[in-house]
């Protein structure tokens, strides 16, 4: 296909899963056992430039102004979308994350999601959300959700033509907001990725969690559609502990939550018996999540600064679909 090098710039939001992937039955395709439901942020974005160029040999990244070194994921997902545009020339890519630094907050969703728009619509292709949901998921599973604002459904499938994500909600009814404290920006020991196999390939409770997740998916459903805070918020809450149940029971154990992660879920409870309805929420991290309505953002927030800086505190309320800029 011959292109015209256009430039493309795309925008995407990043997600929180309210019921959690955790497990692949196809490794390199990113094909999950269980379906997942998240909902995506306003307040972390990436922002992602493509221009294919004539006078590359290799692709080329800057991420936040720095040129990435270890090029081998970005350069397999570029050949996909080579594969589907049908074209062999190289790109230049240039990405600024607008999630706070290294907060482990899954900017590999909006990061992938951000990639796969401006990419192939540089590329030449015209791709529906379905499509793009597709491809999103082959840089990284939760990217697969982050097409969507509002609530999202990443609905499993058996193959690369049957798994990809759904709007379930966009514009969001439900008066529902995100605190996410950052707890710690290193990068994270076990990968998610590596982090789920041994789950699945040790883990005694894996056949229990595929079962439970079933029910939480419908269980969290139907708290959208019924606009159910409560529901919602704890199923989330306990969909969150079944997932890090996995890697407890793993072997060799391994764990995502640190002491600062238990202070955070001791304060939630107390607010709770305070009659401050919250819930949390953890990924592959040790970072909690807040899930509370608006007429208790503040109160929660000067709870938490108790222990945590502001700067670290941060709020977020439901995102929009990806974006050409
Ligand atoms: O696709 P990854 O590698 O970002 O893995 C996502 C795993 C969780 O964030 C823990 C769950 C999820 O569904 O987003």
């Amino acid at each position: 296909m011959s292109l015209d090098n256009k430039s493309i710039t795309a925008r995407a939001h990043t997600n929180i899963a309210l019921v959690k992937y955790w497990g692949k039955k196809d490794e390199k395709l990113i094909i999950p056992n269980n379906s997942s439901i998240s909902l995506t942020l306003d307040e972390f974005y990436t922002e992602t430039t493509v221009k294919f160029d004539d006078n590359l040999y290799e692709d080329v990244m800057y991420l936040d102004n720095t040129k990435i070194d270890n090029m081998q994921p970005i350069s397999n997902f570029m050949n996909i979308v080579r594969k589907l545009s049908d074209t062999n020339k190289f790109a230049k890519i240039n990405s600024y994350n607008h999630v706070p630094t290294s907060a482990g907050l899954a900017s590999s969703a909006s990061g992938f999601a951000a990639l796969s728009a401006a990419a192939s619509k540089a590329a030449g292709l015209n791709l529906n959300n379905i499509e793009l949901s597709k491809l999103a998921r082959r840089g990284s599973g939760s990217a697969t959700r982050s097409v969507y604002g509002g609530f999202s459904e990443w609905k499993h499938g058996t193959d690369n033509d049957t798994s990809y994500a759904v709007s379930i909600q966009d514009p969001v009814k439900m008066d529902i907001n995100m605190i996410a404290i950052i707890l710690n920006n290193q990068p994270k020991k076990i990968s998610s990725r590596k982090g789920m196999k041994m789950s699945v390939n040790t883990s005694p409770y894996y056949k229990a969690w595929e079962q439970q997740t079933t029910r939480d998916l419908k269980s969290v459903k139907n708290a959208i559609y019924n606009n159910d805070f409560t529901t919602l918020g704890k199923t989330a809450e306990l969909n969150s502990m079944r997932m890090h149940a996995l890697t407890l029971s793993s072997d060799p154990s391994y764990l995502y939550l640190n002491k600062d992660s238990l202070l955070v879920i001791d304060y939630v409870k107390s607010l709770r018996e305070k009659g401050i309805e919250c819930y949390y929420t953890m990924d592959a991290g040790p970072n909690v999540k807040v899930i509370c309505q608006s007429k208790n953002i503040e109160k929660i927030k000067l709870y938490l600064l108790q222990s945590f800086d502001e700067e670290n505190i941060k709020i977020s309320k439901p995102g929009g679909s990806i974006k050409y800029l």
